[in-house]
């Protein structure tokens, strides 16, 4: 019998929380530090294509999986104006950001993003400005997005030589209103009747497009629950989802609690779907808000971010917010993955904040290379493997207690299945294919055990993410020592023999999870 503590996971096919939509991995690129200019753009660069966007980039883009991209901003959407940054190039005057106390040089503007988008197979998710501006400005960039021609906008477009509409779905209405930082902050009615009408105009501009209202910037704000409400009051009709934002670090050395992060972000989507679903109800509403968590990652906000604030103006893309992740980090992050999956019925956007320099998965040198962050490989992961519906996994773990988030389980664990892969398209086959991702937030190994009744399974291989300590050196190398040590492609025996040694019996696999790891694990599962 191993020492190590145990945790147990019971799986079927057939409980299901929903299907994996894959808007649920999508990032965000802002006017931000190096996030556009010299991050996804840098014309001159060796990789550069004609129009001067950066194909290592676009390549590692593709490689982790990115299916839709938020833009423009993050608080730089608050004070935008969109208009300077389409047409001739000669025409683009730069401007102060206030967001980021940065000069925006406006090369870079709607349309080269959708096209950037568009080359690349992303999905764009455009926000439109409600700090500075209002209903006006974001019908017009609606039209101007996806107006047929014979209308003034539109036809704005056409001649900035775009004839086809670019068909942007998805619309963000504002950023982060609720935060007192946001320029042009409002409270919750101000800010519920503007994106009301707003949304109206948006949709009279273009019905089939979908509308996310601003939730919470995180659920410590002091208006959080009661600015569901009364956002939701005036614009439930008119949205499809509300947003949330978090952000996670490790405070005080208090690992235990970093580490429980992934609970802390469940609790709060279990808060946000209470607040719209009493609104639905106050209604006598059948229709179902879901959410927009487009905003979401590990970052050094208090602990390094506080003193880059208050900076004097910055030019030509400074280096803000370039976190250095660590193992632990993406161990993290991969927690945050398996929650997200959890919510799966009601949670089908989500954005990696952000692509690429800023907080990011995806770093760059101007003129340089371009290389993942240990946070990369648990998003890409997860990206390629969970497919087709998620499981409702039911996990039994030990638990520890954390300061910051009470008691949370030492194990969690998501699961996907798809039938589509192993059965041509015929859903629900009796074979598919599996994923399930597995994390071990304690210090110390844990032996899972996986009830699997009536149902045969096949681990085929897997990758294991484990933490490391804090890094030394920045920069490439760095990331390429985190990932030599940190990240693991790991065999179906080493999985299923390694460090517990017990073999597979029927309807039940046995795995040993290193201490504070997170684990991706693919193969088939047949009914018996
Ligand atoms: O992602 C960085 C910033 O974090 C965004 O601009 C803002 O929306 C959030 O506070």
């Amino acid at each position: 019998m191993s020492e190590n503590a145990q945790a147990r996971i019971t799986l079927h096919p057939d409980f299901r929380i929903g299907d994996v939509d894959r808007r649920v991995f999508g990032s965000f690129v802002e006017h931000l530090g190096r996030a556009v200019y010299t991050g996804i753009y840098e014309p001159g660069h060796p990789t550069a294509d004609a129009e001067g966007f950066r194909g290592d980039v676009a390549s590692l883009t593709r490689e982790l999986g990115v299916s839709m991209v938020r833009y423009p901003g993050g608080n730089f959407v608050s004070n935008y104006v969109w208009e300077d940054g389409v047409g001739p190039a000669r025409d683009r005057k730069p401007f102060i950001d206030l967001a980021w106390r940065t000069i925006e040089p406006n090369t870079v503007g709607t349309d080269e993003f959708l096209q950037w988008a568009e080359r690349e197979g992303i999905e764009p998710m455009m926000a439109v400005n409600l700090g500075t501006r209002g209903v006006a400005a974001a019908a017009a960039l609606v039209e101007y997005c996806n107006g047929e021609a014979g209308s003034r906008w539109a036809d704005l477009r056409i001649a900035n030589g775009r004839t086809e509409p670019y068909g942007v779905h998805l619309w963000c209405l504002g950023n982060e209103m609720d935060g007192p930082w946001q320029i042009g902050h409002k409270d919750a009615h101000e800010y519920g009747k503007l994106a009301a009408e707003a949304g109206k105009a948006m949709k009279l501009v273009d019905p089939s497009i979908a509308l996310v209202a601003c939730g919470s910037s995180s659920m410590q704000m002091d208006t959080f629950g009661e600015w569901e409400r009364i956002v939701l009051s005036h614009t439930f009709d008119v949205v499809d989802h509300i947003s949330m934002h978090a952000y996670y670090e490790e405070l005080g050395g208090d690992r235990a609690s970093f580490l429980g992060s992934g609970t802390a972000m469940d609790t709060f989507i279990r808060r946000v779907v209470a607040s719209v679903d009493a609104v639905a109800a106050q209604r006598r509403s059948d229709k179902t808000v879901t959410i927009s968590f487009d905003e979401w990652n590990v970052w050094y906000l208090e602990t390094r971010f506080v003193g880059e604030q208050n900076l004097p103006l910055q030019r030509d893309a400074p280096r803000i917010i370039e976190d250095v992740y660590s193992g632990l980090d993406a161990v993290v992050v991969g927690d945050l993955l398996v929650t997200l999956l959890n919510h799966a019925d009601r949670v089908p956007v989500a954005c990696l904040a952000q692509l690429v320099n800023v907080i990011a998965p995806i770093m760059t040198e101007p003129g340089g290379p371009a290389w993942r962050q240990p946070t990369f490989y648990p998003f890409a992961t997860t990206a390629r493997l969970a497919r087709g519906t998620a499981l409702d996994v039911r996990v039994t773990s030990p638990t520890t207690t954390t300061a910051r988030h009470g008691e949370v389980p030492l194990v969690t664990a998501a699961a996907t299945w798809d039938t589509a892969e192993v059965d041509d398209g015929t859903p629900g086959g009796d074979a598919g294919a599996l994923a399930l991702f597995l994390v071990n937030r304690s210090a110390e190994p844990v032996d899972v055990e996986i009830d699997h009744p009536g149902v045969a399974v096949t681990l085929t291989g897997g990758v294991q993410v484990v933490a490391d300590h804090e890094p030394a050196v920045e920069g490439p190398e760095h990331a390429a020592g985190v990932a030599a040590s940190c990240v693991r492609e790991l065999t179906a025996a080493q999985l299923i023999e390694g460090g517990a040694g017990r073999p597979e019996v029927a309807g039940r696999t046995v795995l040993t999870l290193a201490p504070e790891s997170w684990t991706a694990i693919h193969g088939a599962a047949t009914r018996a």
